[in-house]
């Protein structure tokens, strides 16, 4: 397929999401995301070179939420290796993102680290090398580091409401410090776990952020600037395509065939890989807690550009 103009392609896309009438709701167990309006919307893709193509609202920041589960399972994976997985499956968990029916049959151990409570225990492996202020720091830097840019933060309002309002967070991690999957306090591990969620990033940074795993695990092509081995970023896509998307994931492979994230502050990182890193910000979600137009888009992207890995 001929590949098309790409800033035609994204703005094509966003005059086709206006259109649509179907936007989802957007998340409202976390107070401070309630209040964001659904009518924002932003895409950025940026390609093996570099070149980068935006739309709509693609330099506003907003809480990526669930998205950061990508990188803080990379720094984890970069802290113990392999010996991550037996703390955590790296299977479809079919049930929401929040659910805690499988952490009974299956003994305290999450399914995948995409899904809150596998998310959870990430979190605690980060904490067994720092203090919880070291770690949002060893964090940031490793944001700034993949993006190049050092004006990425975190939400501390975003963080205090979720904190606020964890209910099942803290209900997962107690169940999984009741079967030793959890070394830390909950309170300790929570307060971790929550700051992560609430990185503040726009499409442009976060599709910047994703070029590592677009590069076979380096920042940019033909650079010797590894973030992580071939393998793993191989590896870290897989998971994104079988579990990204929770118990939508199917869905989304099956309409997108790309490896993706979804977070409920209504972004999505998609990777074509070896082609481009792509984030799309809308924050309406379905009824999976996944961006709505976020999943239209992508889909039509990969009409239009024949990107789909499959
Ligand atoms: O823990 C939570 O519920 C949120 N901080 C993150 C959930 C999330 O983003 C699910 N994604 N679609």
């Amino acid at each position: 397929m001929k590949q098309p103009d790409l800033q035609i392609v994204v703005d094509q896309i966003a005059d086709e999401m206006a259109q649509q009438s179907e936007r989802g709701v957007v998340a409202d167990y976390i107070p401070t995301l309630a209040s964001v309006s659904p009518s924002h919307f932003g895409m950025t893709i940026i390609d093996h070179d570099g070149n980068c193509y935006m739309s709509g609202d693609a330099d506003v920041a907003f809480s990526i939420q669930s998205i950061s589960k990508v990188f803080s399972l990379t720094m984890a994976l970069g802290f113990v290796g392999d010996g991550l997985w037996s703390r955590v499956g790296r299977e479809p968990s079919g049930s929401a993102f929040n659910s805690i029916v499988q952490l009974e049959w299956e003994q305290g151990i999450p399914r995948n680290p995409f899904i809150n409570a596998g998310a959870i225990v990430v979190a605690d492996i980060l904490l067994g090398r720092y203090e919880p202020r070291e770690i949002l720091g060893e964090f940031l830097r490793f944001m700034h580091t993949v993006t190049g840019d050092d004006t990425i933060t975190i939400d501390e309002a975003v963080a205090k409401s979720e904190n606020e309002t964890g209910f099942r967070n803290r209900a997962l991690a107690n169940y999984m410090r009741a079967y030793g999957n959890i070394e830390n306090t909950v309170e300790r591990n929570l307060g971790v776990y929550f700051h992560l969620c609430s990185l503040s990033m726009s499409c442009h940074q976060l599709a910047s952020a994703g070029r590592y795993l677009m590069c076979g695990g380096r920042r940019a092509p033909g650079t010797s600037d590894t973030i992580i081995s071939q393998q793993r970023a191989k590896r870290i896509l897989a998971l994104m395509m079988m579990c990204g998307h929770y118990d939508g994931s199917g869905e989304f492979a099956y309409r997108v065939g790309l490896p993706g994230k979804s977070g409920v502050g209504g972004g999505i990182l998609a990777i074509a890989p070896g082609i481009a890193s792509i984030a799309v910000w809308f924050p309406g979600l379905n009824s999976q807690g996944n961006s709505q137009l976020g999943s239209n888009a992508l889909e039509r992207l990969v009409e239009l550009t024949g990107w789909s890995v499959f």
